[in-house]
């Protein structure tokens, strides 16, 4: 039976996909719509705010009414609006936030301003029960941190990116080997069928101490190597794409191991968990299970779905914030930026564009 007293809907407009959600005190996921914009943005190689901002408008409303409806849920059963209010593209971010905000105030439903950061963070949480305190690996279009997680809103850093986030350095990588767009995945694919062993890429900081990222350097690199070949063929590609990912796991591996070591001693034992969108990578997950054994760490990883963008997290996030009384005023600002961990309220948000 589902918990009705504890309904939340949750809402993500933060980058290219609308989605609505309902889920309950149990996490469990009673609908969800999701609408990616690929087609939208494919010509342009990557993701548009103001057309997105535009998409999200033209489909919010509907996605919102065919979950309840699928659910049979009203608005007057839900216990909470939660709504992503950033950080992310501000046009969208105010989207979903206004749109939360409107459902809140007619219904007189609590509203729950969430982080999407804290959302991808807590996703793990919806999956399975993990408790706190966790060592967190968040990687996604727009970051990639090394967290500890020490419960909702508690938040440590052990090491962030110098440069590029690790899924922004996958779309970038499929751009330069022609694969399309949304590149992650694409370059996974291309990899499967490529040798990872033919093209030296570089692996930057792997063996330097700290948990901090860098791909700029790594990206570079591919450029050159695809300029140096004439008109590469298919297998080029994917070996390219092969040494690229190597690459990347590499380097991911080697910073959450000293983050590990890190964690361990602050922390005594633990979970190792993954995030965000390139968290849906199978070489990715395959590498840091092998980084958790060694520090006695367990390793846990949401299903692919709960790692790219999602309305359940963000609902789930929302259900967690609501069971500490963590709710938000109506006059709750969208964020352009809002690093997890900084709670108050920003007054002077970065311009709109930047995550
Ligand atoms: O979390 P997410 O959906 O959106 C942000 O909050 O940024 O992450 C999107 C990122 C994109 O850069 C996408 O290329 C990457 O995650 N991604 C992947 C995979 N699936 C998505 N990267 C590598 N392998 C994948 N299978
Ligand atoms: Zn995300």
């Amino acid at each position: 039976m589902t918990d009705r007293a504890a309904i939340v809907l949750g809402i993500e407009t933060s980058c290219d996909e609308t989605a609505a959600a309902l889920v309950d005190g149990d996490g469990r996921v009673l609908a969800e719509r999701i609408a990616s914009q690929d087609e939208e943005h494919r010509a342009y190689g990557g993701v548009v705010p103001e057309i997105a901002a535009r998409a999200h408008v033209e489909r919010l409303d509907h996605l919102i009414a065919a979950t309840l409806a699928e659910a049979d849920v009203g608005f007057a059963d839900l216990a909470a609006v939660a709504a992503t209010a950033g950080p992310g593209l501000i046009g969208g971010v105010m989207v979903g936030l206004v749109t939360g905000k409107a459902i809140a105030a007619v219904h007189r439903r609590p509203l729950v301003a969430v982080n999407h950061l804290e959302g991808h963070a807590l996703s793990i949480r919806l999956a399975e029960a993990v408790p706190f305190p966790y060592l967190l690996l968040l990687v996604s279009g727009g970051h990639c941190q090394l967290l500890a997680v020490e419960g909702v809103g508690r938040y440590r850093r052990y090491g962030t990116t110098l440069d590029d986030a690790a899924g922004e350095a996958f779309d970038k990588a499929a751009k330069l080997l022609g694969l399309g767009f949304p590149g992650g995945p694409a370059v996974e694919r291309a990899a499967r069928e490529g040798d990872g062993a033919r093209f030296a890429l570089p692996r930057p900081l792997e063996g330097r101490p700290g948990a901090d990222f860098s791909f700029s350097g790594l990206k570079t690199a591919l450029a050159h190597r695809v300029a140096a070949l004439a008109e590469p063929t298919p297998r080029d590609i994917a070996d390219l794409a092969a040494a690229f990912q190597a690459a990347v796991v590499a380097v991911l591996a080697d910073r959450t191991a000293n983050a590990a070591r890190a964690f361990v001693t602050d922390y005594g034992t633990g979970a190792l968990v993954v995030a965000g969108g390139v968290a849906a990578n199978g070489a990715v997950r395959a590498a840091l299970q092998v980084v958790a054994r060694p520090h006695g760490l367990r390793f846990a990883a949401p299903p692919p779905r709960l790692c790219t963008d999602n309305a359940a997290m963000i609902a789930w996030a929302g259900v967690e914030r609501l069971r500490l009384g963590l709710t938000d005023a109506l006059d709750v600002p969208a964020r352009a930026r809002w690093p997890l961990g900084h709670d108050a309220p920003a007054p002077m948000d970065a311009p709109a564009g930047a995550r």
